[in-house]
């Protein structure tokens, strides 16, 4: 059974710090660090352009996903590629054809994924599994770290785990928002592979390692 994915937002990181607050988010083991990418408009908070990202590449060894909240990501795919984030994830709802901008991210040289808000179901993108190495479930409404967990989200991981195993489908289920210690072997449970904590660890009051090894003990590994 592969080893689940702790993935570390960094939200709710120091901003005067970027680059050290990876240094001790590797540190702490997480496996990846995922840049929530906001245009004030998708969602109204506006976040870290590519350059920011660019800038803080070297700070670190750990993969980057770019997690696209904006408007026509097509637009920006190749600049987030090209800042060093190997995983982009593009929401179904923010682009008008979604197969095109998924081969766009493959033929650009990233690994296209998909996200998907509370309110869209699964077949919103049954139609280009094929084409994604991953499917992200929101399990909050997108904008904001330090909400809490929408439980009911889990049928869909559990629709999606289904349709990934039934296809042998090569392809990677993430959940996104409230995932701390008391929920997340729920989440493992219902098929989960990868998860994205912001305030669950950045917030954690006994710091970053001891965040990332509660998350992990909680996921029996
Ligand atoms: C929402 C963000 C958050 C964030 C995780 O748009 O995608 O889900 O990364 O924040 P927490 O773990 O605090 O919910």
């Amino acid at each position: 059974m592969p080893k689940s994915m702790i993935v570390a937002s960094v939200l709710g990181a120091d901003y005067s710090h970027l680059a050290d607050e990876l240094v001790a988010l590797e540190a702490a083991g997480v496996d990846a660090v995922q840049w929530d990418i906001m245009d004030g408009s998708f969602v109204s908070p506006i976040t870290f352009g590519a350059d920011v990202v660019a800038g803080c590449r070297s700070a670190t060894n750990l993969p980057f996903e770019a997690h696209l909240m904006i408007r026509d990501p097509e637009d920006s795919v190749k600049a987030y590629i090209d800042a060093g984030c190997e995983l982009i994830i593009v929401h179904a709802e923010a682009t008008t054809h979604l197969h095109r901008t998924l081969s766009l991210i493959r033929d650009l040289g990233g690994r296209p994924a998909v996200a998907l808000n509370p309110s869209t179901p699964f077949e919103a993108i049954r139609h280009v599994m094929e084409l994604v190495d991953m499917v992200v479930v929101m399990t909050v409404n997108p904008g904001y770290g330090g909400q809490s967990f929408i439980e009911s989200q889990l049928e869909k991981v559990r629709e999606i785990r289904r349709f990934v195993d039934a296809r042998e489908l090569d392809c990677l289920i993430e959940v996104d928002g409230g995932i701390k210690a008391s929920n997340i072997a729920e989440a493992k449970e219902a098929g989960t592979d990868a998860f994205i904590s912001g305030s669950g660890i950045l917030a954690h009051p006994d710091g970053y390692p001891a965040a990332v090894a509660e998350l992990r003990a909680a996921v029996g590994e």
